[in-house]
Formats: structure tokens, C-alpha cells, sequence
């Protein structure tokens, strides 16, 4: 989860990217399911950001997953100090993407999934 700076990704984001990708050949991100999601105060609600975020990714060969996308208009009281999110309607969404994520690392990765 990413805040959105200057239309793009914060600078320490993208240099922890650009490390993770070495030593060369190594890139961590190689072939690993992957989602974005970000939030700002901003009405664009860090889709600028995001699809910055998402090239960078793609460039480490991530899996990224394509919908659902999930930009987070963030209000006043929206997520609480340990970073609990107060309105259901926003929690439902979120634990969408997670399901959906999980959907992709089961489709990609199959024998990484412990058997329940
Ligand atoms: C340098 C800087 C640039 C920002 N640029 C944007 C922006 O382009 N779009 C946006 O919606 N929010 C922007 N923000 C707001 C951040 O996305 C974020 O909502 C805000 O910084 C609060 O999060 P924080 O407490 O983690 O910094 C910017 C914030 C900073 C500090």
C-alpha cells in the first residue's frame, strides 16, 4: 500500500525497489504475485501513483494483479491509529483485493499455497 507523492510513488519506495532487484539476477520481486493499492487525501485517490508503481513492478518481472484496483480516498477517522479501518464498506473492499490476490497466487504459484 502506497501514498501517492507528486503523482508519483514516494522516493524511498522506489529506491527500496530498485534495491530489491539486486544483487542483479536476484530481483525479489521475479514472478511474485503482487498487488497495489494506495491512499490519499486527494480525489484521484493515488491512481497516478499507481500506475507508476505498476511499471516499476512489471520491470521486476512482478506478477501484478489488474483489477480489482484499489484507490482509497482517505477521510478523517478512516483508519484508526493501529491502522484499522473504521468504515465497513472500505474493509470489504480491501479484503476483495486480498481475496483476489490469493486467487492469482493459487492460479501462479499453486505449490506455494499450503494445503488447508
Ligand atoms: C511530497 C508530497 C507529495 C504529495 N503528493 C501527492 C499527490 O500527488 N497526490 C495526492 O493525492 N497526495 C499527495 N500527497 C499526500 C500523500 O499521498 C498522503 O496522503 C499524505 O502525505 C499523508 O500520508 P503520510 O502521513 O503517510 O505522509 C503528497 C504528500 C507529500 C508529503
Amino acid at each position: 500500500m502506497t501514498p501517492e507523492y507528486s503523482r508519483s510513488i514516494p522516493g524511498v519506495l522506489k529506491n527500496a525497489l530498485d534495491w530489491s532487484a539486486r544483487p542483479y539476477g536476484e530481483a525479489s520481486f521475479n514472478d511474485k504475485p503482487t498487488a497495489v493499492v494506495g491512499t490519499s487525501q486527494g480525489g484521484i485517490a493515488t491512481a497516478a501513483g499507481q500506475q507508476h508503481l505498476r511499471s516499476v513492478l512489471l520491470h521486476y518481472n512482478a506478477l501484478v494483479l489488474g483489477q480489482p484496483e484499489g484507490y482509497i480516498q482517505s477521510t478523517p477517522g478512516l483508519f484508526g491509529e493501529d491502522g484499522t479501518v473504521n468504515d465497513e464498506g472500505t474493509a470489504a473492499f480491501l479484503r476483495s483485493i486480498i481475496e483476489a490476490l490469493v486467487t492469482l497466487v493459487e492460479r501462479t504459484a499453486p505449490a506455494a499455497v499450503p494445503a488447508v
